[in-house]
């Protein structure tokens, strides 16, 4: 029997029941919602609006409940059309009248927005936990490999020389957004806690917000009890969030896919984190990676669902929003396994240095240093880009690289080369010569790194 029946509103039909149910999903939200329940209970007792002992019956039957739960001991009648229905009618069933007090003064949509934010604060400090890690074990292997050289790309054309530390990094700067998002949805969440707003307009007992906020441990309260049981921002939030931090997650498993194939070998995966082929023996595929590229679009779906319930929903609350819960609980769990996985991943990547530096000797992506070098002897860069430009050409004629050239083969080309020339094109002095903030020469990385971990550790 749904919480709502009475004389005036008989029994639904089961397969509208069954429909309209949604307690296997929000089955999770149980630990938030007893949370929720106990601050509203004592509240309800320290204002008198109920009697102040049937307050303590009701908080402490509700810790009975949660300590039940968390030992596996409470049984859930999976009938009930909610979670929320069924702690209520279990309430009900151990305290009698007092458990049927509890209702007093809230509706079910004040309650769901409120446990939903519980739920999803406990999540985002988790996260936030996990992300720390994955920053820090990007760092540890960026730390390793400030002096390991390798090409940089664009339009995955051979660009640059950079060290794979540096490459490692850019990935921590990702992750650092993605982190301050998240903690900036966190704030957010903390500071609209909706109980008190009832179905939409409140209610006529004195209740006092701001105690339960404190219990809550949320910083203020909502403004507007319209908003409160029909704001799904936060979800939203942080569904944009995961989305971003699922997208980072993906070009970097791309960059993995791509470079520990054949044809790159720049990296290779340990057999942990790389799987066989039922018929090709000599298979390692990066499948970890894969379905971290796949899950992605799992992430991005999430968001645009949750977008799509509320883009047409007028105020206030309507059954619609239930739908937004499936959605964020499927976000949270995937980005957490992935997360959860990251740090060994990467400790179980190993990079190939010698293939790196095979890969960046050639492809002349050191071409611009030549430019450059001429360019500090006083050439303007324009003409010093059209003179290496023929130098290249030249290169690709005789089939040599800049390093093979001889001196006299250089100053045909232009008088201003000197011995010099080759320090300036030397790769791992092209690096160590990128001392501007922010770039691949390694102490500007070490610079980096430490920023990082003074602000993680
Ligand atoms: N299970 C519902 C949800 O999660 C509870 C809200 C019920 N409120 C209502 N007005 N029917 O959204």
């Amino acid at each position: 029997m749904a919480l709502w029946s009475n004389e005036y509103h008989q029994e639904m039909s089961n397969s509208a029941y069954e429909f309209n149910q949604s307690i296997v999903i929000d089955i999770r939200l149980f630990d938030a919602d007893l949370r929720g329940s106990m601050a509203h209970a004592q509240m309800l007792g320290k204002q008198h609006i109920i009697e102040p002992d049937e307050a303590k019956q009701l908080v402490a039957e509700l810790s009975s409940m949660r300590e039940e739960y968390a030992n596996q001991t409470l049984q859930i009648d999976l009938n009930e059309e909610d979670i929320h229905s069924f702690i209520e009618a279990e309430l009900t069933r151990r305290l009698g009248d007092i458990g049927k007090k509890i209702h007093t003064g809230r509706s079910r949509n004040d309650q769901v927005a409120t446990a939903m934010k519980i739920y999803a604060l406990d999540e985002v400090e988790w996260m936030i936990d996990a992300l720390e890690k994955v920053m820090l074990a990007f760092t540890d292997e960026a730390q390793e490999h400030l002096e390991t050289i390798m090409p940089s790309y664009t339009h995955l054309q051979r660009a640059q020389p950079i060290t794979y530390g540096h490459y490692l990094m850019a990935y921590v700067e990702m992750f650092h957004r993605d982190y301050g998002r998240i903690k900036d949805a966190a704030k957010r969440i903390k500071e609209t806690m909706p109980l008190g707003a009832g179905a939409l307009a409140t209610t006529t007992f004195p209740l006092d917000r701001s105690y339960t906020t404190e219990l809550l441990g949320f910083s203020n309260y909502s403004n507007n009890s319209l908003d409160a049981v029909s704001d799904r921002d936060y979800s939203l939030e942080l569904l944009s969030a995961f989305s971003i931090l699922s997208m980072h997650l993906s070009r970097y498993s791309e960059e993995v896919i791509i470079w520990t194939s054949q044809e790159f070998k720049f990296l290779s995966l340990k057999d942990t984190f790389s799987t066989g082929s039922s018929i090709m023996p000599q298979k390692k595929n990066a499948d970890i990676h894969e379905l971290f590229r796949g899950k992605s679009g799992r992430v991005f779906g999430d968001l645009m669902g949750v977008l799509t319930v509320m883009k047409g929903i007028p105020l206030a609350y309507n059954k619609d929003i239930q739908e937004e819960k499936e959605r964020l609980f499927d976000a949270i769990d995937t980005v957490k396994m992935m997360l959860s996985l990251l740090p060994s991943m990467i400790d179980e990547t190993i990079a190939n240095k010698e293939v790196m530096y095979k890969a960046a000797s050639t492809g002349f992506i050191n071409a611009t240093d030549c430019a450059d070098y001429l360019t500090a002897k006083g050439l303007p860069f324009r003409d010093a880009y059209q003179v290496t430009g023929n130098i290249i050409q030249y290169c690709e004629e005789t089939n040599q690289t800049l390093e093979t050239l001889s001196l006299a083969e250089y100053k045909e080309e232009h008088a201003l080369f000197e011995e010099d020339i080759y320090d300036a094109i030397d790769l791992t002095a092209c690096v160590k010569r990128r001392q501007v903030d922010g770039g691949p020469a390694p102490e500007k990385v070490q610079e980096h790194i430490d920023k990082i971990r003074s602000l993680l550790i």
